[in-house]
């Protein structure tokens, strides 16, 4: 029977165009997407534009633009974006479709049905940029904890009783160890839940841009609420379609630290007064920084992806992104860590390799696979069992940087193999032994090269063309199968070219 995975990043602001940290939390999913497609599981990659609320608003009103013109604009960008970083998403979703606006009204709903939405007067602090409510106590110097100014409100509001969830939610979390991660992480919202919980403003009245709160149209929901129902339309909620009952609850949602709160406490909270299930885990990465400072458009040192794919490539990008800080860190981007990467790991170690092995081949095998005698100390090479295993859990648990790192120390092993099997000598003393060096570093080269492509495809693809391998042998399950000797390969080509340091101006 297929297995099927369903994997979800936020929703993206379209109050302005992608940066590093929208394209780090896609990538992380389309990493996972790939990897568990390449398992054989049926995957749903969802991607898309929270294009609602009083922040994209503001921001339309600031260009003289409608709300509807600016969010097509740039919904658009972030939909270039996955195509410019190869992300592999099978819907794209923007909560002003219809399908969207649906899906949020039927949750509403359902939350108003089974008693748990009241209305009453709201009066308290908001910050637009963080679109979140604040106690007078939360703020910190008169501002939000994020530093982000906030607004007195004083208005009519429907309110969700989340008041009354504290202790099931405290349960669920504590049923459901994985449920939150990392663990840092999952304590922080254990003491936020511990502290105890107010109940939540979910519509505003003072502007209109928003999907109308069902039956009083003088509100629209909170943008976070119909936010969040984002997972569930794009499944077709509330019908209960095929493709819902396949993929809802969703097994992985990826979100940064700064909105886990949204997605471990309101979000849980909603699906159980729907009575709809609970998604399976929620993995909350760190921030990026850029050469040690946080990265802000007030400073002017935003970084943009489509500037590190120009100048580094995109499989070099997307390989630092997921190898430089383990995945629930916070990162620095630095030019030189990211110069350092390309040329050490990527030109020298998996580059060199293949180049190296790839030649040799050509010049001394008639560019053919060569036949092999494989040996005790080859399979010492080729066994990957303990690799596949250390991989596997790596990516259960969105170690990403740890599953990197085992690849690149096989590809270090090869290296030290070729170096100490010197084909080059046995090429004089002994060829049929030096077939059987090359046709085992170009089996450790097509493992390496399938188990690379969730990471860098287009890079992995190359290095499986370079083999001749056919399409239908890419997937885990060729883990399995062997090169064939006599099969003819191309004339290599180098992947992974050096670069040089950028100069700071
Ligand atoms: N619209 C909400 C999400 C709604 S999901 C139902 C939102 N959007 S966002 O565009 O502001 O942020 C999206 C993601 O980008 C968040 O996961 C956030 O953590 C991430 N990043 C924004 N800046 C970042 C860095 N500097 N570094 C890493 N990721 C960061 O929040």
């Amino acid at each position: 029977m297929t297995q099927h995975f369903y994997i979800t990043t936020p929703i993206y602001y379209v109050n302005d165009k992608p940066h590093i940290g929208h394209a780090y939390t896609s990538l992380a999913c389309d990493v996972m997407a790939r990897y568990k497609r390449l398992q054989g599981y049926e995957v749903k990659f969802l991607t898309g534009t929270d294009e609602h609320g009083q922040k994209v608003e503001k921001s339309a009103m600031r260009k003289g633009i409608e709300p509807q013109a600016f969010t097509d604009q740039v919904s658009q960008s972030f939909r270039d974006l996955t195509k410019a970083m190869h992300f592999s998403n099978d819907d794209f979703i923007r909560t002003t479709e219809e399908r969207h606006k649906k899906g949020a009204a039927a949750l509403w709903q359902r939350l108003m049905g089974n008693g748990h939405i009241y209305l009453d007067q709201y009066a308290g602090w908001y910050s637009v940029r963080d679109e979140a409510f604040f106690q007078e106590s939360e703020l910190i110097d008169g501002k939000a904890p994020s530093g982000a100014e906030v607004e007195w409100v004083e208005e009519p509001s429907y309110f969700f009783d989340l008041s009354k969830w504290q202790e099931k939610l405290l349960q669920y979390y504590q049923d459901n160890p994985d449920f939150i991660a990392p663990k840092s992480r999952r304590n922080e919202v254990i003491s936020f839940v511990e502290g105890g919980l107010k109940d939540l403003s979910v519509s505003r009245a003072s502007f209109s841009w928003g999907v109308p709160v069902p039956g009083d149209d003088k509100h629209v929901m909170y943008v976070w609420l119909d936010a969040l129902t984002n997972y569930l339309s794009a499944l077709g909620f509330p019908e209960e379609s095929a493709e819902y009952q396949q993929f809802w609850p969703a097994d992985l949602h990826v979100v940064g630290k700064d909105i886990l709160r949204f997605h471990a406490v309101y979000w849980p909270a909603f699906l159980m007064a729907a009575d709809l299930p609970l998604p399976k885990r929620i993995m909350a990465h760190g921030w990026w920084t850029n050469e040690g400072q946080k990265i802000s458009k007030s400073i002017g040192n935003v970084i943009d992806p489509l500037d590190l794919i120009e100048q580094y490539g995109l499989d070099q990008t997307r390989f630092f992104l997921m190898h430089e800080v383990p995945f629930g860190n916070d990162g620095n981007f630095s030019q030189e860590s990211m110069t350092q990467t390309v040329n050490s790991i990527l030109a020298n170690n998996i580059g060199n390799l293949s180049q190296r092995v790839l030649s040799m081949i050509q010049k001394n095998c008639d560019g053919n696979v060569p036949e092999a005698a494989i040996q005790e100390e080859d399979l010492a090479l080729l066994d990957i069992s303990g690799l596949l295993e250390e991989i596997e859990h790596a990516m259960q648990t969105q170690a990403f940087c740890h599953a990197l790192k085992r690849l690149v120390a096989f590809a270090s092993d090869a290296n030290t193999y070729i170096d100490h099997q010197a084909p080059w000598t046995l090429k004089k003393t002994d060829p049929a032994r030096m077939a059987t060096v090359l046709y085992t570093l170009a089996e450790a080269i097509r493992k390496l090269a399938i188990l690379l492509q969730p990471f860098m495809p287009d890079a992995a693809e190359k290095l499986l063309d370079q083999l001749a391998v056919s399409a239908q042998e890419r997937d885990f399950a060729a883990l399995e199968n062997s090169l064939v000797a006599g099969t003819a390969l191309p004339k290599p080509e180098p992947i992974f070219p050096r670069v040089e340091l950028k100069e700071a101006c």
